[in-house]
């Protein structure tokens, strides 16, 4: 009787481990990918604020919107046994610096800015001078000084 018990206990912590296993490596990729998101919205902004693309209002809208998205979902994707990436099938060079962890309610308000941002900036853009005054300070303000503090170029 007691050896059952045991076995399904350990059957249980069995599948139990692997559920988190799969669970690290759902919340890496899920994060990967609303940031690769951000990439190609930024490079469609960038190539606007250039002129080498027409200025369009409805792709400015979309580019924040996607903003707003991954800034509503990136802060619940950080959980402690996500900080590696080791191994994760989605690993590339970039990951997040450990002060992800030891300074996450620093990292959740620069989400809630950027979401803040980029949602005023939906609100208020209508051509391309207004367009390249936002994108222009979210890219330096938001992405670019996240990315500063908060991830890790990887150098291999
Ligand atoms: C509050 C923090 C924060 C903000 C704001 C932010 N990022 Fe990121 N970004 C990260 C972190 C952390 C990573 C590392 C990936 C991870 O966490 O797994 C990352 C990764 C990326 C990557 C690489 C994805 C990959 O793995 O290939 C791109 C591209 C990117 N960000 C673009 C952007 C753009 C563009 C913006 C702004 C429009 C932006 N990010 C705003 C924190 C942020």
């Amino acid at each position: 009787m007691i050896r059952t018990v045991f076995a399904a206990a350990s059957a249980a912590a069995i599948v139990l481990g692997v559920g988190a296993a799969i669970a690290q490596q759902d919340v890496i990729k899920q994060r990967k990918d609303l940031m690769k998101a951000n990439g190609d919205q930024a490079k469609i902004a960038a190539a606007m604020a250039k002129g080498e693309k027409p200025f369009d209002l409805a792709a400015a809208h979309k580019i924040f919107a996607t903003f707003e998205d991954a800034a509503a979902k990136m802060p619940n994707l950080y959980p402690a046994n996500s900080k590696s990436e080791e191994g994760s099938p989605v690993a590339d060079k970039f990951s997040p610096t450990e002060k992800v962890w030891t300074d996450m309610a620093d990292f959740k308000k620069r989400f809630a800015k950027f979401g803040n941002d980029a949602k005023k900036a939906n609100a208020t853009v209508k051509d391309l001078a207004s367009f390249k005054a936002a994108i222009g300070a979210i890219g330096k303000n938001d992405c670019g000084g996240c990315h500063h503090d908060y991830r890790h170029e990887n150098k291999s």
